[in-house]
């Protein structure tokens, strides 16, 4: 063991931070805290923001150039070797900082090396790595939510005519157009959209220029580096910037709500592909078989997309809980914020990706979907129509639910019932109430936001009007 004061190891396997440490980590500690497994995904975020630290570092008079030159030239090879996959990491170093350091030592000798970490601490390093993931994953968690939208919106359009019962309480309610319902997704999906473009803004900001959490005693300039890495604004406070992991709460809180919409959705295409709802039958591409029943063709897809938003709302609890009575400022605990980050990031986008090619592989059967918006669906209409003769609506619905019972009773449809019966309820009823149908029923829902088709025309040219948008952007 050496001796304080002693001359240190400083080879290869000696950790970087072991300047006043005897002995060796435990084995267990080692495997304990190492965040290599997960952090490993950010190694091109923190190549690109040590590259973007080292010019800083140079241009301010902080590091000398050539030694510059040398970590910007050594790291650029660490890049690559990331792109090739050749980049070996040692789980015995700790993080992917340690090991992006470390190759870069080895690269270009552990003086030069040995600069890059002026002016920084891990905690700056890492929340800026972690921003930098994130700002990627967010604009492509928004490409997924948007295809998804695409999706809907070409199914729709192919089914403008399909009329279907629409629910409440899972019974049948009233009819709406199938595009109607499908838009109602659409709305959810864009505003998931907005949640994840606010989460953005928050992203957007670089900690870097924090140190360990109050500050470096360098003249860096932290407006260069946020310009390089592309930030639109620098923390305000050293100590916010090293414990602040909001960001990742706010992408995680928006990812739950995208997949519990996302599961509504597939809980639909579920039971809608049964033999009792029939609404749709699944393409073979889509659905496995059993083991045992031939005759089964199950919707996995969507069971698991229902299914996989547990993990997502785990992952929120989990960090939530991560972070819950921490005293400032950075604390390892906050490690654990990855993981539940990554397996969010890698569920939603996963199942949206899939829910998608789903969505446009269903066969709908228009048929079932209209037999079943017929019959007592129409009821309210009825009651409309005795209202327009100047009835009071609910005496009108009080009349109606006895035409209902009736109908009921005599095992037939309204749409059985004769003209003469239905003025045994009212006398308001005249012949034209046999013309009220589906269509008659939609066509009358024209206000801002119904399902009128001309109103679903309408929400479908304002939806590829937003999708435009969003692509031309
Ligand atoms: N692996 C660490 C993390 O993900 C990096 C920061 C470590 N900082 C420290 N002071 N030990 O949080």
């Amino acid at each position: 063991m050496p001796e304080r004061g002693a001359p240190r190891r400083t080879g290869a396997g000696a950790k970087l931070w072991a300047g006043r440490f005897l002995e060796p980590t435990n084995p267990l500690v080692d495997a304990y805290t190492s965040s290599l497994d997960v952090d490993r995904r950010m190694a091109a975020e923190d190549v690109r923001g040590s590259i973007a630290h080292a010019r800083m570092l140079a241009k301010q008079g902080i590091i000398p150039n050539e030694d510059a030159e040398k970590i910007i030239e050594g790291l650029t090879q660490v890049a690559r070797e990331i792109e090739t996959g050749t980049f070996e990491m040692d789980e015995r170093l700790e993080d992917v900082h340690m090991n992006v350091e470390a190759r870069l030592a080895q690269l270009i000798g552990p003086e030069a090396a040995g600069r890059l970490h002026t002016a920084r601490s891990r905690n700056d390093q890492v929340v800026t790595d972690l921003r930098l993931w994130l700002k990627t994953a967010i604009a492509e968690t928004i490409a997924a939510l948007h295809d998804l939208e695409r999706a809907l919106v070409e199914v729709a359009t192919e089914n403008r005519r399909v009329v279907m019962p629409g629910y409440t309480h899972l019974q049948r309610a009233q009819p709406v157009l199938l595009a109607h319902h499908l838009l109602a997704y659409f709305e959810m999906f864009e505003r998931d959209i907005g949640r994840f473009a606010d989460c953005y803004a928050r992203t957007d900001v670089m900690g870097l220029g924090s140190g360990a959490l109050a500050g470096v005693p360098y003249p860096i300039d932290r407006e260069m580096v946020a310009q390089e890495l592309e930030f639109s604004a620098l923390s305000a406070n050293s100590i916010d910037a090293v414990s602040d992991r909001d960001f990742v709460a706010e992408y995680l809180a928006a990812a739950a709500i995208a997949m519990m919409h996302l599961s509504r959705l597939a809980e639909e295409v579920v039971l809608w592909s049964t033999t009792e709802f029939g609404y749709v039958e699944l393409p073979d591409a889509f659905s496995t078989g059993s083991s045992i029943m031939p005759q089964k063709k199950n919707p996995d897809v969507a069971e698991l997309a229902r299914g996989k938003t547990g993990r997502v709302y785990g992952a929120l609890v989990s960090l939530l809980t991560t972070m819950k009575g921490l005293p400032l400022a950075y604390n390892r605990d906050m490690q654990e914020d990855k993981a539940p980050l990554f397996e969010a990031y890698d569920t939603l986008t996963s199942s949206l990706e899939v829910m998608s090619e789903l969505m446009v592989n269903l066969r709908f059967r228009p048929l079932r979907m209209r037999r079943g918006s017929e019959g007592y669906l129409l009821a309210t209409d009825i009651a409309d129509y005795l209202t327009r003769k100047g009835m009071p609506f609910r005496e009108a619905h009080n009349i109606v639910g006895r035409l209902v019972a009736y109908a009921e009773d005599e095992g037939r449809d309204l749409s059985r019932i004769s003209l003469e019966e239905y003025r045994r309820f009212s006398p308001l009823f005249e012949a034209d109430v046999l013309e009220i149908d589906v269509w008659t029923s939609v066509r009358s829902r024209d206000v801002i936001g119904g399902t009128a088709p001309r109103r679903v025309s309408a929400a479908l040219r304002r939806a590829r009007a937003i999708l435009r948008r969003r692509e031309e952007a």
